[in-house]
C-alpha cells in the first residue's frame, strides 16, 4: 500500500442513496448504506488526494479530512456533482441513484380519501449522472471516470457492456445483494484489458486497492 499515490489530485466521489419525494414526508429510496463510496473517499484522502463527496442520505460521519456536500434527491446530487466538475481529476460514482423520480410527487402531505382510493404515481427517469461526466471528459481527459455496477446475476457479463455503455475507462462491479449494508464486498475490476477480481475483503481494504489501481492508470497523465 503506497500510502500518497493520489498526493496533488482531486477527487470527486458520490456515495448513498438517493431519495426521491413522493411528499413532503414520504419518498422512495433504496438499500444502499454509503459504506464503500465512504470507505472510497478515505482511501482516497489516505492516499494523499483532495477528495469531495457528495452524499445521500446515510448515518455515517464524514471521513476526515473530505468535504462533503449533503444532498437528498438524484437530480441533487447531479447538480451538486456539475457544480464542482471543474477541476477534478478523478470522478468515482459509488452512489445507488435512483433511475426513477416520482413526476407527479404532491407539496402537500398526501391525505387519504373517502373512498379509500389510493393515490397512483407517476414515474419520470433519472438523468444519468456518470454518464453527464464521462460525456465531459472528452475535452480534457479529465475527469479520469469510475463507475460502481451491483448485477444480481451475470456480474461478468454485465460489468463490460456497462463499461462501454456509459463510455467510462474503468468499473467496478459487485455483487448487490451481497454488499449493500454488508461490511464487505467482492468487486470486480474492467477495463479495456479485461477484468480483475478483487476477492472478498472489508469495504475499506478493497477501497484501498481501487485507489491504487485508479493511481497506476493515471500516473502519466499531466494534472490540470
Ligand atoms: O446503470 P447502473 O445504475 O447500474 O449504473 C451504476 C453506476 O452508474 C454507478 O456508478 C452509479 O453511481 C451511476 N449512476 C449515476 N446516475 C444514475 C444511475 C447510475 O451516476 N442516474
Amino acid at each position: 500500500f503506497q500510502p500518497k499515490s493520489l498526493a496533488g489530485r482531486r477527487v470527486l466521489i458520490t456515495a448513498g442513496p438517493t431519495f426521491e419525494p413522493i411528499d413532503p414526508v414520504r419518498g422512495i429510496t433504496n438499500l444502499s448504506s454509503g459504506k464503500m463510496g465512504y470507505a472510497v473517499a478515505r482511501a482516497a484522502r489516505e492516499a494523499g488526494a483532495e477528495v469531495l463527496l457528495v452524499s445521500g442520505p446515510t448515518a455515517l460521519p464524514a471521513p476526515h479530512g473530505v468535504r462533503r456536500i449533503d444532498v437528498q434527491s438524484a437530480r441533487q446530487m447531479l447538480d451538486a456533482v456539475m457544480a464542482n466538475l471543474k477541476g477534478q481529476h478523478v470522478f468515482i460514482g459509488v452512489a445507488a441513484v435512483a433511475d426513477w423520480r416520482v413526476a407527479n410527487a404532491s407539496e402537500q402531505k398526501m391525505k387519504k380519501t373517502e373512498g379509500g382510493a389510493p393515490p397512483v404515481l407517476e414515474f419520470a427517469q433519472n438523468e444519468d449522472i456518470l454518464a453527464t461526466v464521462a460525456a465531459t471528459t472528452s475535452v480534457s481527459g479529465w475527469p479520469y471516470c469510475v463507475g460502481f455496477a451491483a448485477e444480481s446475476e451475470n456480474l461478468l457479463g454485465y460489468g463490460a457492456g456497462k463499461r462501454e455503455k456509459k463510455g467510462i475507462p474503468l468499473l467496478v462491479g459487485n455483487i448487490g445483494h451481497h454488499t449493500f449494508g454488508q461490511d464487505d464486498n467482492t468487486i470486480i475490476l474492467f477495463d479495456e484489458h479485461g477484468h480483475t477480481v478483487l476477492p472478498r475483503a472489508d469495504k475499506l481494504t478493497l477501497a484501498r486497492q481501487l485507489v491504487l489501481e485508479i493511481a497506476k492508470r493515471i500516473e502519466h497523465s499531466a494534472l490540470l
